[in-house]
């Protein structure tokens, strides 16, 4: 098939920085994104960088952008994102320091790994033998056990992107998706004895909280790992160890009374009752957010205001709470 690759390139030693090539090839259709960018490397052009190892899904080392989204170039075939003739982006990850290409610095990612300190911590002597766990308390930990790190959840990461954007380059606090997941990995192991300390390092301001839903990383994970679902579990798992006095569990809380009595988040309470009354220390630093906040919205939000079918929001609580008193184990699902 005829297809044509257009690739975001970088080097740091040419002076117009990033810019776009594209390459016409003529290829087999079963062609993965890695195949046509190891041919063009080796029969076109032998100075574009990328990264790659196994070529079977299974070292995590060629994630990049194909097409706007994060993906493994080995999984990826050509014939399923294009038709002959098509046009198909490839980008390095994102969120991440470019070094060259598609070759992006992995340093941050490992940090964040390392800061979640990925390893057992079983309290009193080790067993003779074996650690020995029933199979029920452990199966549950598979799906997040094929995280290969391939760091796709980080590239497309939606709170990290605007962190990038609007904080220092490449010094993103969100732990992120992967080092989470990973968290999730020892917080559920039965071995582990640490599970409360974790919860609660997790709470704080740039842990479980600062997740925004937003599914990108259950999306691009190739490996199923669904990293959001692993820091929802979290956060449901600190609550229920008691650990609640968190800017997230208030923040939540706040949403929660608002949207119940008028059916709105009530902007003007809602910050300061998340980080508390009387925080000063974060007050004072969010005035600005607040003041563009009001020149763009005007003083509308100054007011509680009720929605319309309000009743109807409400019932949706009253549904929600009879379930989780009748079926805890719901409870926090929507
Ligand atoms: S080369 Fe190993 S996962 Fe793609």
């Amino acid at each position: 098939m005829q297809v044509n690759l257009k690739i975001r390139r970088y080097n740091p030693e040419r002076e117009d920085g990033v810019y776009w090539q594209t390459y016409s090839l003529d290829v087999p259709s079963q062609f993965t994104v890695l195949d046509a960018l190891m041919k063009i490397r080796e029969e076109i052009d032998g100075s574009l960088a990328l990264r790659c190892s196994c070529r079977s899904a299974i070292c995590g080392s060629c994630s990049m952008r194909v097409d706007g989204h994060a993906k493994l170039a080995c999984k990826t075939k050509l014939n399923v994102l294009t038709e002959e003739g098509g046009e198909i982006s490839v980008e390095p990850m994102g969120n991440l320091p470019v070094i060259k290409d598609l070759v992006t610095d992995m340093q941050p990612f490992w940090d964040k790994v390392r800061q979640v300190e990925p390893w057992l911590q079983a309290e009193g002597p080790a067993p003779e033998r074996e650690y020995r766990v029933p199979n029920e308390a452990m199966v549950h930990l598979t799906d997040v056990m094929n995280c290969i790190m391939c760091g796709a959840c980080v590239s497309d990461c939606t709170v990290l992107e605007a962190e990038l954007k609007y904080g220092k380059p490449y010094d993103q606090t969100f732990i992120a998706p992967a080092a989470l997941a990973k968290a999730y990995r020892f917080v559920a192991d039965p071995r582990d004895d640490q599970q409360r300390e974790r919860l609660k390092k997790l709470s704080e301001p740039s842990g479980v909280y600062d997740c925004t839903h937003c599914f990108e990383c259950v999306e691009v994970c190739p490996k199923g790992v669904a990293p959001m679902d692993r820091i929802l579990k979290m956060r449901e798992l600190a609550v229920e160890a008691g650990i609640t006095d968190k800017a997230g569990v208030r923040h939540a809380k706040a949403a929660e009374q608002s949207i119940k009595a008028s059916g709105r988040n009530y902007e003007l309470t809602f910050y300061p009752k998340s980080v508390g009354l009387f925080n000063v220390k974060e007050l004072l630093p969010a005035m600005p957010t607040g003041l563009a906040f009001v020149r763009k919205a005007g003083t509308r939000f100054l007011l509680p205001h009720k929605a319309e079918n309000v009743q109807k929001i409400q019932r949706v609580f009253k549904k929600v709470g009879k379930r989780n008193k009748e079926n805890p184990n719901t409870e926090g699902q929507a």
